[in-house]
């Protein structure tokens, strides 16, 4: 019998949670379901989802950032029935990838001057692992260096270079390490100054907390790490392909890294894909003899799969000038919200560049407003964000995350395709809900008490 995927899923639609539930994880489940992010989606466009239902949904998410040329672009679509009609000769292994090659030297003529090697794996923790390894090799020291609120990865490597608590209790001991304020160029010197370092790892601008380097600092921190022979590995992971506005977020600053990790939006959101971009003298220390040639290396690295999608999505970023958009439209943004600002107590700060944004709240001056935020807080640190979101998906159907634990932010990381129009229902709503966290007690405040009975984020 014929595999018939379009009736799979009409048998199987509307029992997303259940499965999640039973078969995946049963508190990711509760949690979707008590904060009503549980609707049953049938399709995604651009920076659109569509409900069972018809409701048209905005994407402010994008997957943790890997749409940036949106949801299911139809030229990343097209090249990849073309690339199922060609039978390709894929994963050779010992042999050579014709496709792989071109994205290689496709990725090197856009990357910050000095990368001239690649090495392609499947996600933006395995390109952390590897860079990590290519230090260590590089420099024959152990110690990372990392900055506070930092985010790289979750499996053993990456999360010795994780600057958020929350995600490495429970799992140490971890490589050796020290965490260091981001921004603060001393501290990076001081920890250089013992010559033990292998790698400082940074992000140009911190996912988590949406936190940007200041002027100045990333080229410092270039200079510091050649100074005491330490590799500077620029984590770009969700940064890269135009989501700050640039190609590269490195761009603003002039900075050159040593290492660049690329991952998320690589493939157009279709498939696990990474690299490693690297300089020759490192690939001549890791991979130092005939016998060493592959002493790093992925089954699935150079697949025919993720170079098509990584071309074809390259080619879209260029022809429909998805980066100049996104400085554009990320601009818009931010002076619309960032004209919320004094209007509105509880909204503290607007940062951002490019099509990342962070929405900062604060404690409010009115007596009334701040016995709601201190109760909200009391119950957990995480609740008022949630409060916010809760009714931006309820009653306006878009789709956002909070920046980290315990930090009053949310953060926007919509597809770069987003209209103006986007924006401006994405404003709307956002000031509808705005409005109503400024009237305590109220509807949304009671979201907050029931999310803390449900005890979903405990
Ligand atoms: C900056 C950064 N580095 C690395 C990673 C890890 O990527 P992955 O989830 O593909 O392992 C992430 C994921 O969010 C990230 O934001």
């Amino acid at each position: 019998m014929a595999f018939d995927l379009k009736q799979l899923i009409r048998e199987h639609q509307g029992r997303e949670l259940d499965l999640l539930r039973e078969t995946m994880n049963p508190r990711f489940a509760k949690v979707l379901s008590t904060i009503g992010f549980d609707p049953v989606y049938v399709r995604g466009q651009g920076a659109h989802l569509w409900d069972k239902d018809g409701n048209d949904y905005l994407d402010m998410l994008s997957g943790y950032g890997v749409f940036n040329v949106g949801r299911n672009h139809p030229k990343v679509k097209d090249a990849i029935r073309q690339y199922l009609e060609v039978d390709s000769p894929n994963l050779i292994k010992m042999g050579t990838q014709l496709l792989a090659g071109v994205l290689a030297e496709r990725l090197l003529k856009i990357a910050p001057r000095g990368l001239d090697t690649v090495f392609f794996c499947n996600s933006g923790a395995e390109a952390i692992e590897g860079a990590m390894k290519f230090a260590r090799a590089y420099t024959g020291r152990t110690r990372m260096i990392f900055c506070q609120h930092g985010f790289h990865g979750l499996s053993m490597g990456a999360l010795s270079v994780n600057g958020l608590d929350e995600f490495r209790h429970g799992f140490g001991p971890l490589m050796p390490w020290t965490r260091i304020p981001f921004g603060d160029a001393k501290a990076l010197e001081a920890e250089l100054k013992r010559g033990d370092v292998a790698a400082f790892v940074v992000e140009p601008i911190q996912g988590h907390g949406v936190f940007i380097a200041p002027d100045g600092y990333l080229q410092e921190a270039k200079a510091l790490c050649q100074k005491h022979g330490a590799v500077l590995i620029a984590d770009e992971v969700q940064t890269g392909f135009g989501r700050t506005g640039k190609m590269f977020a490195s761009e603003h600053w002039g900075l050159e890294p040593d290492i660049m990790t690329i991952s998320k939006a690589l493939s157009g959101g279709y498939c696990p894909t990474g690299a490693i971009l690297f300089r020759r003298p490192i690939y001549e220390k890791v991979f130092s003899s005939l016998d060493r040639c592959i002493v790093h290396s992925s089954t699935f690295s150079q697949n025919d799969l993720a170079a098509v999608c990584g071309l074809a999505t390259l080619a879209v970023l260029e022809e429909e000038r998805i980066v100049e958009h996104a400085a554009e439209t990320g601009q818009y943004l931010l002076e619309q919200l960032q004209g919320l600002v004094g209007r509105y107590e509880l909204l503290k700060e607007v940062r951002g560049k490019g099509l990342v944004i962070a929405i900062e709240f604060g404690p409010p001056r009115s007596m009334s407003l701040r016995a709601g935020w201190t109760m909200i807080h009391k119950l957990n640190q995480d609740l008022f964000c949630q409060a916010i979101l809760v009714p931006l998906m309820m009653d306006h159907k878009i789709l956002a995350q909070v920046a980290a634990h315990g930090m009053d932010v949310i953060k926007l990381i919509p597809p770069l395709v987003l209209t103006r129009a986007d924006c401006d229902r994405f404003l709307a709503s956002f000031e509808a809900v705005l409005e109503a966290a400024h009237k305590f007690p109220g509807p949304l405040w009671e979201v907050g008490s029931r999310i803390a009975k449900n005890a979903v984020l405990s």
